[in-house]
């Protein structure tokens, strides 16, 4: 099937691939540049496992397609840290204890990251509400909207 080449920046670093017209940011990013911190959940954009942001931007990767993204700027938890530095989203989850398996915490701290930038923090039920698209089947909902509200100061 048809396919394309596609140059974006990923955390920072320019990346040119040729990727097959339907193929996902998602896959783009676990598959095409080894980048499995984005978690394929749902694949279907019912589970937020596999948020990133793009342009600044929240998006579910898995509802991405990769050709569209010809100059755009993704970052993926990856690409938070500051060298060994965490991000402090990512400090505040393990200060809060805000996971237990970790399968989505990866898409719970960009998406919160995003929540943060974008100034959702005002109440925990308004970060609550921006964060309803992320999935958690351990039920860490209290300490995850603790962690954004502790970061958000
Ligand atoms: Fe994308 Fe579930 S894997 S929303």
């Amino acid at each position: 099937s048809p396919s394309s080449r596609v140059s974006l920046t990923v955390n920072g670093t320019r990346r040119t691939v040729t990727v097959d017209n339907r193929t996902s940011l998602l896959d783009l990013l676990r598959e095409h540049l080894g980048l499995t911190g984005s978690k394929k959940g749902c694949n279907a954009g019912a589970c937020g496992a596999c948020t990133v942001l793009v342009d600044g931007q929240r998006v579910n990767s898995c509802l991405t397609l990769a050709v569209r993204l010809e100059g755009a700027e993704v970052t993926t938890v990856e690409g938070l840290a500051d060298g060994d530095r965490l991000h402090p989203l990512q400090q505040a989850f393990i200060d809060e204890d805000a996971f237990q398996c970790g399968y989505c915490t990866p898409g719970q701290i960009v998406s919160g990251v995003g929540c943060i930038q974008e100034g959702h923090t005002g109440s925990p039920e308004e970060i609550r509400e921006w964060m309803s698209g992320n999935i958690c089947r351990c039920g860490c909902y209290v300490k995850i909207v603790r962690a954004v509200e502790q970061t958000a100061g």
